[in-house]
């Protein structure tokens, strides 16, 4: 027997934070078992999978994007038990898991980082990293001009064992996350061996952190740093994009495919996260023999405009379609502004983010949800100073807050302290008063709240099979998206405007909380019946 339709074509994926989902020992810090307390809501939600941020050895410099041994839980979080039991659980209740691999770095505490700073130059230990003699009289400048995507250099200067100073490393991001050199074949074996671990253990695949930095242009030449390195088209900047990282791909593919049974719907899925554009480079990364996701970044950026959006989810769907991968969407994560905040702030904000949700749930393809969103939480914009953790806010010399604002810990009960975060009041980051309202047991059975929106809409996603349809856009209107997916008409108001609505229509859903179904007011999207 065939799979028709292998499971990840058509997923929904709730991305869970694990520092600020739920906390079980009330530390005020995230945990496994308050992970695996709390897998009910995803039941009652309706999603398919979970994809956990990193829960690894680290010293937390990066959130645990900073991983010393990729092989175990940090203390913080659990243990491996505690996560046998999560994935044992999870399983029970029909989701899958998805967790993170960090390939690009290590963190500096790392034991292979510590080999290699001992180990000193031309070592064997140091070749698994880019460690390069300075430039400029005794090496004193670093060997390019690369920036660190958090601000600041992308090297830092290492004295050796003899007290003088010495190499240079590069690390694309924080000064504790070297880079790691993917042209030696032990990082490669390495990386794989931990993909095996987690697949032994039971995972459903891996979200792939930074997967377009892995590999260097040769040479590590100068960039042009008059170039955003997030907009600009892809391979022009050395360290991103570069061909090679295909092939380490297609390996990786042949790994998790090796875990595939015949018949069974049970595929080990790859998610790239890839800052690339255009949509058809992206579209490289989920060749037939690559990855089987990878993160739409560009629909994210896209405003809450019509004509943008329908440019954006056309070109997304036809690269897809090109080399017959499935279009993932996804509209918040733990690196960006809440969509509930992007587009608008207070009640703009919140409508036009139902809406938005409303849209992306009906196209086809798979679809990433962000931990919070279906509560319609705000981006949390009054952080004190003190309290924010994000290394941008460092390294940027305190210009750029960074992400905290959206990494707040989630409120589960509007009365409890720490809005039941966990079992005491201490929450990692201070949440906004405006969480407590917002908790699930405020919402839940509340019609027109945003969690029983999100609710239905992917019910009725997944009732009328809109992950594995095909739009069929109607008549274009600058103020206005229309488009029909498997029966379902789909309609969003960007304009001033209301909109009549036909008096035949059946409203199947509709993401403005008014009763009135005759007009579609503005920023509103509507599910009708065909
Ligand atoms: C990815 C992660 C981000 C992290 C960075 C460095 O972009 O999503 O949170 O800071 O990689 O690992
Ligand atoms: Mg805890």
């Amino acid at each position: 027997m065939t799979i028709s339709t292998p499971w990840w074509r058509d997923a929904v994926i709730y991305q869970v934070y694990p520092r600020s989902w739920a906390d079980s020992d009330g530390d005020g810090i995230g945990d496994l078992p308050g992970i695996t307390s709390r897998l009910d809501h995803l039941v009652d939600l309706g999603v398919d999978a979970v994809w956990l941020s990193p829960f690894y050895v680290s010293p937390q410099n990066d959130g645990g994007y900073d991983v010393a041994d990729p092989r175990d839980v940090d203390p913080l979080f659990g243990t491996l038990d505690d996560f046998d039991a999560l994935l044992e659980r999870a399983h029970g209740l029909g989701l899958r898991v998805i967790v993170d691999v960090v390939p690009n770095h290590s963190s500096s505490e790392h034991a292979w980082f510590r080999a290699a700073l001992a180990a000193g130059p031309r070592s064997r230990e140091r070749a698994r990293y880019l460690f390069r003699d300075g430039t400029g009289m005794g090496g004193e400048q670093p060997p390019n001009n690369w920036l660190s995507s958090f601000g600041g250099p992308a090297w830092t200067r290492v004295t050796e064992a003899d007290g003088s100073p010495g190499q240079w490393y590069l690390h694309l991001f924080d000064t504790t996350q070297p880079d790691f050199d993917w042209e030696c074949t032990e990082v490669r074996e390495e990386m794989e061996s931990v993909l095996r671990f987690w697949l032994d253990r039971g995972v459903d695949g891996f979200r792939i952190d930074v997967a377009h930095g892995l590999v260097k242009a040769p040479g590590l030449p100068d960039t042009d740093l008059t170039l955003d390195p997030l907009r600009d088209p892809t391979g022009l900047q050395p360290m991103w994009d570069q061909p090679g990282v295909h092939e380490i791909y297609r390996a990786w593919r042949r790994l998790t495919d090796s875990y595939s049974v015949p018949g069974q719907d049970c595929d080990r899925i790859l998610c790239a996260e890839a800052w690339v554009e255009p949509a058809a480079a992206l579209a490289h990364y989920v060749r037939p023999d690559e990855l089987h996701h990878c993160f739409n970044f560009h629909y994210l950026m896209t405003a809450w405009n019509a004509t943008a959006l329908r440019h954006s989810i056309a070109e997304s769907l036809q690269q897809a379609n090109a080399v017959g991968a499935p279009q993932t969407w996804v509209l918040s994560n733990h690196d960006v502004v809440r969509h509930a905040s992007r587009f608008g702030s207070g009640e703009v904000g919140l409508r036009r983010a139902r809406a938005a949700t409303a849209l992306m749930l009906a196209l086809p393809g798979s679809a990433y949800l962000y931990q919070g969103e279906e509560l319609g939480l705000p981006e949390a914009t009054q952080l004190p100073d003190d309290a924010r953790r994000d290394p941008i806010w460092e390294r940027s010399g305190h210009q750029v807050v960074g992400r905290d604002g959206c990494r707040v810990p989630v409120p589960w009960q509007a009365d409890k302290p720490g809005f039941g975060f966990g079992p005491t009041r201490r929450t990692w980051l201070p949440q906004p008063p405006v969480y407590g309202d917002l908790a699930p047991d405020r919402q839940r059975g509340v019609s027109g709240s945003t969690l029983e929106l999100y609710r239905l809409l992917l019910r009725l996603r997944h009732d009328h099979r809109l992950g594995r349809g095909d739009l069929e856009w109607a008549a274009t209107d600058p103020e206005i998206l229309r488009f029909t997916n498997r029966g379902v008409t789909v309609v969003a108001n960007f304009g001033p405007r209301p909109v009549m609505l036909s008096p035949e229509a059946v409203v199947l859903a509709s993401s403005a909380a008014d009763d009135d179904v005759s007009t579609l007011l503005p920023d509103t999207t509507v599910w009708l019946a065909t």
